[in-house]
């Protein structure tokens, strides 16, 4: 069984490579064939164009040299000089076919493991403790998990953190409001059924949150009770550390509900929160400080960059250490950037966090290099994501204004995802031999499959509108069109199998209709997919080529019959056809983290 299959592309790429070999000076023979997918044929090479300008030759001169090369390849079928000087070469339906037999015979279906000298530190979800777990953090949450399984898939070792917001001067004022109010409850066994059924603890807490603010902010009195208590939290106080730990606990449970429903990979063990980073913060600042990095500003400790500046071109600083000794978010991530590469050994930083932190990334980035930690041998990207709107486009808030609270939004779907399904079932009854309870799991599956594959077939920097109703629809770019392709794949090779034994393999003699032969070539672009994923760490890119694939299917299968074919071995081969976008749908679907049933 061989490991790893080379696509047709990259062979396209090796031939007319060796065609240019042959025709070109070798100083200009190496240069990239510029293979693409075409309309007209299966593949291009626009090579010629800009390599005769260098040469002062006509584009179509070259390109008819080429072409006279690839003549001898004897798996294409077709080589043409086209337009300006354009190569369309067209392959052989059996080495397509020959392909696919590898594919298929293959456990990862031949895709290679391009990343396995890559150490990923995914930095992703992030949300903050005693708050409720808002939309807001949905975007880092799904595109970093995305990430995640795409790199390790692709052979990266993988380093999950979670940087959960845990530490900071709000929580001297939350605790300091807690032990003033015991009456004030927030603890599960504590609140009623209606607290418990609104999102307990957490949400209890994120009210109390906010009453403190107001006291905070109109009481002078509480103001500096609370700023002694950030004092007493940070030396360790042990009342204070206790009610600080019972809170973390509490929404670190909350958390994990929520990545369970989504079906995210994060676990506690992948929380690395701003309170694990204090022990390095004080050595960060010395050792900045010793290399000279830090600039002392009005009694804080700033860095400043030459071209950051702010709208009267004064410098912008980022604040290190403030004047009265405190630290915040930046020395913070000037500690996990360290960590991350000193102790994780990361080669690969990535920080899912919402775009409009951009600034904040870039200053710790420029500092990590200016202090040696970040070399040319690591790349540190601050994986961008836009916002996300509410169904009519305006910013998503709740009737009373205030933030969307994910765990309603995912209610939200459930529901809706139950309404389409039940209303399918009286149109046309196709499960029903399945029990209510297996029904309303296909609600689930549905549901938040729908909500991932809307916010991973989006691409990640744009702003996108939060809409359930299309998100659940049958039909269209949505995950439930994925999964029920899926489905209707399944269906077909349980009813073949009920007659046949499953073909192990393609008769590579048969040739192929159109439309098997369009399925085929989109299956065969599986790994170079995910290589674009790994490379831009955009994964809509996959999410948008499931899709392809998907329609691609549809129309292979309205115009192929395949329990009717018209012969065994036709048949053999249209079965092996749903196999592999079968296998390939789910492994993609699975490393977008979205399930594929079997039934819907
Ligand atoms: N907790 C932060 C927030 O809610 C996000 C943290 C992102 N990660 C980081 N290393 N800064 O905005």
């Amino acid at each position: 069984m061989s490991e790893q299959v080379q696509s047709l592309a990259d062979e396209v790429e090796a031939a007319v490579s060796a065609a240019m070999g042959t025709v070109l000076p070798a100083e200009l023979a190496t240069e990239d064939p510029l293979v693409r997918r075409s309309d007209h044929a299966d593949f291009q090479s626009n090579a010629a164009l800009p390599l005769a300008k260098r040469l002062g030759r006509k584009p179509r001169d070259l390109a008819t040299e080429l072409r006279d090369q690839l003549a001898a390849v004897p798996w294409m079928t077709s080589v043409e000089v086209s337009g300006p000087g354009f190569l369309n070469i067209s392959l052989s339906d059996a080495a397509i076919l020959g392909r696919l037999a590898l594919r298929l015979d293959n456990p990862r279906l031949g895709v290679p493991a391009t990343q396995t000298a890559e150490t990923a530190v995914i930095d992703y979800s992030a949300p903050n403790v005693a708050k409720e777990m808002h939309v807001g953090h949905l975007r880092s949450t799904l595109i970093g998990d995305a990430l995640a399984r795409v790199l390790s898939f692709l052979g990266a070792t993988v380093v999950r953190q979670n940087h959960v917001g845990d530490w900071g001067t709000q929580f001297g004022m939350l605790i300091q409001y807690i032990l003033e109010h015991p009456e004030r409850h927030w603890r599960g066994a504590e609140l009623d059924e209606g607290e418990k059924a609104a999102g307990g603890a957490v949400s209890a807490l994120d009210e109390l949150y906010r009453t403190a603010r107001v006291e905070f902010d109109a009481d002078p009195a509480f103001k500096e009770r609370a700023q002694r208590r950030v004092v007493a939290l940070q030396s360790g106080d042990e009342e204070t550390v206790a009610a600080w730990q019972e809170i973390v606990t509490e929404s670190e449970k909350a958390f994990q509900q929520i990545y369970a429903r989504l079906g995210v990979l994060l676990t506690l063990e992948d929380v690395k929160g701003e309170s694990f980073y204090n022990p390095w913060l004080k050595d960060v600042v010395v050792e900045l400080r010793d290399k000279g990095i830090l600039e002392e500003s009005q009694g804080a400790q700033v860095v400043f960059f030459d071209d950051i500046r702010g709208p009267d071109d004064t410098p912008v600083p980022m604040l290190v250490q403030k004047r009265d000794g405190g630290f915040g978010y930046a020395a913070t991530d000037l500690a996990t950037i360290r960590y991350s590469i000193q102790e994780l050994n990361g080669t690969r930083l990535l920080y899912a966090v919402d775009a409009r932190q951009a600034q904040h990334f870039d200053m710790i980035f420029r500092t990590a290099r200016r202090a040696g930690w970040l070399t040319d041998a690591i790349e540190a990207v601050h994986v961008k994501n836009g916002t996300i709107n509410g169904p009519d486009g305006r910013p998503f808030k709740t009737r009373a204004g205030g933030t969307i609270r994910l765990a309603d939004l995912l209610d939200d779907a459930l529901r809706q995802a139950r309404q389409v399904i039940a209303e399918r079932e009286a149109e046309q009854p196709r499960n029903h031999d399945l029990t209510p309870g297996e029904l309303e799991e296909i609600a689930r599956v549905a549901s938040i499959g729908a909500v991932k594959y809307a916010e991973l077939s989006t691409s990640r920097v744009k702003d996108y509108a939060f809409d359930v109703k299309r998100m659940v629809s049958f039909s269209g770019q949505t995950g439930v069109y994925l999964q029920y392709t899926h489905t209707r794949i399944a269906s077909i090779l349980r009813k073949a199998s009920e007659t046949t034994e499953l073909p192990a393999e393609f008769h590579a003699t048969l040739p192929l209709e159109p439309a098997e032969h369009a399925l085929a070539l989109l299956l065969d672009e599986f790994s170079a997919t995910l290589n674009a994923v790994a490379t831009t760490l955009e994964p809509h890119r996959l999410a948008s080529y499931l899709y392809e694939l998907a329609k691609a299917f549809t129309t292979f299968y309205e115009s192929c019959p395949v329990l009717k074919a018209d012969t065994a071995e036709i048949q053999a081969n249209r079965l092996a056809l749903c196999r592999l976008t079968r296998a390939t749908l789910a492994q993609g679907l699975d490393l977008l983290g979205i399930a594929a049933p079997e039934r819907m």
